[in-house]
């Protein structure tokens, strides 16, 4: 009720300790009259600014993905640049590790005659009863004989050591050379959520094999300038291979490594990288951090190793990233 002014032609009193009429306290309302009386409270505008990425696009949030009721069918991803040291098996071992975490059961597939991976996971290279290489050259031998645990919950290994190397020679002389590993790998398929194959540093049988036998390929490039020179190559046998040999591959990503984000350099590369393959490019970029050496001397993956690290953190994002881009798992 609106108070009522006082009257003017009203006797003044001048000296009254009661308030004036106009002065008096009004009763505070209850909730539920302050509710009653207010139909919808106005929206509160909250200015978030968008964050730029390191891909110098606005970082979109990637949620956690949904839990998995029942394993497989895995989506196969190789790792494939045909240049060393670029973190193609810093990537297989720690994105694997964050995709297990996530509740995904992981294959990884060391296809490296170096070995880096298995060893990588704690592995003694001359200690190892089968190998990928038996299993690709002997017809009695199945993916179950050559499965090792990884040491990681939910994450298996089919390791290799240099007799993988011999494979390569010999795999020419075989029928349906480039499918072998596509055909051995079958029978994981309905067990797994995610096989992800580590390629060795170049363009030959082996890593042809790992793209025919692949749903997804991820390209790991260094920042640097120099990592865009051997792009166009790499380009132009996946191109190859999805022509001849396997129709349904398809780039799932390409990630910017040992990132140095206070470097114009690393921030030009990204632009590049950028401007050449478009959204395929990841908003994740893995920042160059000697965590990942040392992850790899002590033979765990950094979300082990030093789980609460920024580089763990990056593999996180790059597992979420992944599985929400393709639905894996
Ligand atoms: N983000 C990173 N920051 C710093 N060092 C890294 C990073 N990723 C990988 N490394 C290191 O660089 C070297 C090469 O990485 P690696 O994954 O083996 O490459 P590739 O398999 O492509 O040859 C290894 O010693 C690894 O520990
Ligand atoms: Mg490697």
């Amino acid at each position: 009720m609106p108070q009522a002014r006082p009257d003017a032609t009203a006797p003044q009193r001048s000296t009254s300790a009661e308030p004036l009429p106009f002065e008096r306290p009004t009763p505070k309302p209850t909730p539920e009259e302050l509710h009653a009386a207010d139909p919808l409270p106005e929206p509160e505008v909250v200015e978030t600014p968008v964050e730029i990425g390191p891909t110098g696009r606005p970082m979109p949030f990637f949620p956690d993905p949904p839990a998995v009721e029942k394993h497989g069918p895995a989506r196969v991803i190789s790792m494939c640049n045909q240049k060393g040291g670029v973190g193609k098996t810093t990537t297989t071992i720690n994105l694997g590790a964050a995709m297990a975490e996530m509740g995904r059961k992981v294959l990884l597939v060391d296809f490296d005659p170096q070995g880096s991976l298995s060893v990588g996971l704690g592995l003694n290279p001359h200690e190892m009863d089968f190998t990928i290489y038996n299993l690709l050259m002997e017809r009695d031998v199945t993916v179950h004989d050559v499965i090792v645990p990884s040491g990681v919950p939910g994450m298996d290994l089919l390791p290799s050591n240099i007799d993988l190397s011999a494979a390569e020679v010999q795999l020419v002389h075989e029928v349906a050379r480039e499918q072998t590993l596509q055909r051995v790998l079958r029978p994981a398929i309905a067990e797994y959520d995610v096989i992800l194959v580590d390629c060795q540093p170049s363009l030959g049988l082996l890593t042809v094999n790992a793209l025919t036998a692949s749903d997804g390929v991820i390209v790991p490039l260094e920042c640097e300038y120099f990592a865009l020179r051997g792009v166009a190559l790499l380009k132009t046998t996946l191109d190859k291979v999805s022509e001849r040999l396997n129709p349904d591959l398809q780039v799932d990503g390409v990630l910017g490594t040992m990132y140095d984000g206070r470097t114009l350099h690393s921030r030009e590369v990204m632009e590049r990288l950028v401007q050449a393959w478009g959204d395929k490019v990841f908003h994740t970029v893995i920042r160059r951090t000697v965590k990942f050496s040392d992850a790899t001397v002590a033979g765990e993956p950094i979300t082990n190793y030093a789980s609460a690290s920024a580089g763990a953190g990056s593999y996180r994002q790059l597992a979420r990233e992944v599985l929400n881009r393709c639905h894996a798992g």
